[in-house]
């Protein structure tokens, strides 16, 4: 969870949806981001999920038709807040707010205000896909109204289709989102993160602790800010909501998959642990202990991604290598540099601890081609360290 929204006002604008259910969740994640929440729920919204349960959670009192009165709170709201969130959104409130009608506290705070809007429509299927709602939504996204599409799956009434609201962990991504100043739209971010399977017969393989963090740490926070990103992974748990991800078990899949993307990006961020090695040859029959007590492997290196990637580069795309290092750091990073043509290589030292590997902070020095660059030096969550390296690297 990055820091840097703290003390931002969140206004929470809920209507009578089942995904409402849901909500409770976000709240808690909000002020675990530590942010301020109003909350306003409309009358049929107060079926779905109990005022007390979002007081307790929110710590404030909730805003309700009985509050619409001579003390004009929904222009209050609106200036106090600075994003507007309505999660879940029903097709009425869609309508309503498409047409400008405002006949509730909700609606009119949402009429009212100018801060950024993110709308959650989640709803059954059909309602979803009728040509009512659908023509509303472009209404709304024709007036810089950002429109969130609700995912597929199984739905609350039983069917199954697109109408499910986004999790609340997925709303806070968006709102993340909305709250950031948007420096790298138009940009195009390609990411590797994670380890690579290299396989020595069909259940064994040989790989590294990399959980792909630190590659999803710069590959969300480039979202955050604009960015369009696709993310190559290796095998490993991913939370890849609204990034392009592709999927990739080996160091030679990871290296197609990058080459077909290279000529796209405008940043290409190498986090992955790429294995150096693979099995010279992949046995077709899992491999028997019985009557053999050692077990000699025979490897060959793998293609240096990284190095192709610097061979094949286009003017004007920037390379970032990570360099994991367990002595002589500058040196071994300094040296890669120039080996593989990277404009520059993030650093860290993981002989010590917290950082490196499955971690959720890191240290990195980053260390630029450019002698007349300055190096710097990014300690803390991987999260926030990933904001400040964009922030550097959109100003080099
Ligand atoms: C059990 C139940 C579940 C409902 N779920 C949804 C829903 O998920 N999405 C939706 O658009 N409407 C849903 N509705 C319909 C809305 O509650 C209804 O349109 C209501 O007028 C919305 O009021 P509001 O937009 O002012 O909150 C549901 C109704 C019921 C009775």
């Amino acid at each position: 969870m990055i820091k840097r929204i703290t003390g931002r006002k969140i206004l929470l604008c809920i209507s009578g949806g089942i995904a409402a259910y849901k909500i409770p969740s976000l709240v808690r994640l909000i002020k675990q981001a530590e942010c301020e929440t109003e909350i306003i729920l409309t009358k049929s919204a107060q079926n779905f999920v109990a005022p007390m349960t979002l007081e307790t959670l929110s710590g404030r009192k909730v805003r309700t038709d009985s509050d619409f009165d001579g003390s004009i709170p929904h222009i209050k709201l609106a200036h106090w807040a600075d994003v507007l969130i309505v999660a879940p959104c029903t097709a009425n409130t869609l309508a309503k707010i498409a047409n400008g009608i405002a006949d509730n506290l909700l609606t009119s705070t949402v009429i009212a205000s100018s801060c950024p809007v993110v709308i959650f429509p989640a709803m059954n299927s059909q309602m979803y896909d009728s040509p009512a709602v659908q023509s509303n939504i472009k209404t709304l996204i024709e007036r810089g109204i950002k429109v969130v599409q609700p995912s597929e799956g199984n739905l609350a009434c039983g069917d199954s289709g697109k109408g499910r609201m986004p999790e609340p962990h997925e709303i806070m991504h968006e709102i993340f989102r909305a709250l950031c100043v948007h420096d790298m739209n138009g940009k195009n971010v390609l990411v590797t993160a994670g380890p690579t399977h290299e396989y020595i017969d069909p259940v064994r393989y040989i790989s590294n602790p990399s959980t792909g963090k630190m590659g999803a740490a710069m590959a969300r926070s480039a979202w955050y800010r604009g960015a369009d990103v696709k993310i190559i992974a290796g095998p490993v748990e991913l939370d890849g909501y609204a990034l392009d991800v592709i999927h990739v078990k080996s160091a030679d899949d990871m290296l197609q998959a990058v080459k077909s993307n290279l000529s796209w990006a405008d940043y290409v961020v190498k986090a992955a642990a790429v294995g150096d090695y693979r099995a010279k040859n992949i046995s077709q029959r899992k491999i028997k202990r019985e009557g053999t007590d050692t077990l000699t492997l025979e490897l060959v290196q793998n293609p240096d991604i990284a190095a192709e990637v610097g061979r094949l580069k286009r003017e004007g795309q920037i390379l970032i290598g990570f360099a994991a290092e367990t002595d002589n750091i500058a040196e071994h990073a300094r040296a890669k540099i120039s080996r593989k043509n990277l404009d520059y290589v993030l650093a860290n030292d993981v002989s010590t601890e917290n950082t490196g590997f499955a971690y959720d902070t890191n240290t990195l020095r980053l260390i630029p081609r450019d002698p007349l660059k300055h190096e710097e030096i990014f300690t803390g969550l991987k999260d926030d360290i990933s904001f400040d390296i964009w922030s550097r690297l959109i100003a080099d």
